[in-house]
């Protein structure tokens, strides 16, 4: 059974092996030594911590800073039962505008948040590297689904 909770700082080691397994330029251990976990939630599969995601929050706005699912766990709905998920706590505590940035070659990524109502921004120019990438800049804003 799915099942989600706050991020716990005991959590660190296992997300950055599966920021590993996820990615191809993965975050170092030290990037996720953020000050606060608050609005940041792990997905597991029994006991086990299969998904994560990182979010950061100010004020009324939130970033994604970072989404991950285990390769094997994959295409199950699991990314999207978390994003809805963090979704739902955010309007909880009224966070109206939702942004991220996203590697125009993650089809996988870029679907998932179009299916959930983000929409395209604009372009950070040469925002990744290995490989170099621009980002597509994405977000959702409440009552605004007519950003580009
Ligand atoms: C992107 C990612 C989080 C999706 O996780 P997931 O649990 O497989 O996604 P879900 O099964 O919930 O799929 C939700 C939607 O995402 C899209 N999607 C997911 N995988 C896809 C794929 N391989 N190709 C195309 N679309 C895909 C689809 O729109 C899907 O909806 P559908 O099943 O109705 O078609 C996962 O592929 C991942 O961890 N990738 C590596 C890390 C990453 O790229 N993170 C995002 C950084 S911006």
């Amino acid at each position: 059974m799915l099942t989600f909770r706050g991020i716990r700082k005991g959590d660190i080691e296992r997300i950055v092996e599966l920021e590993a397994l996820c990615f191809e330029d993965p975050w170092p251990a030290e990037a996720f030594e953020i000050p606060d976990y608050q609005f940041s939630y792990v997905a597991l599969e029994d006991d086990l911590i299969i998904g994560y995601i990182i979010n950061i929050v100010a004020l009324d706005e939130a970033s994604i800073a970072s989404i991950g699912i285990h390769p094997d766990f994959q295409r199950r709905g699991y990314a999207s039962r978390l994003l809805r998920h963090t979704l739902r706590m955010f309007k909880e505590v009224v966070i109206s505008k939702v942004f991220l940035d996203v590697r125009p070659s993650n089809r996988a990524a870029r679907n998932l948040y179009l299916k959930h109502g983000f929409r395209y921004l604009g372009v950070r120019k040469g925002y990744y590297q290995s490989p170099p990438e621009d980002a597509l800049v994405m977000a959702k804003i409440e009552g605004n689904n007519e950003i580009l």
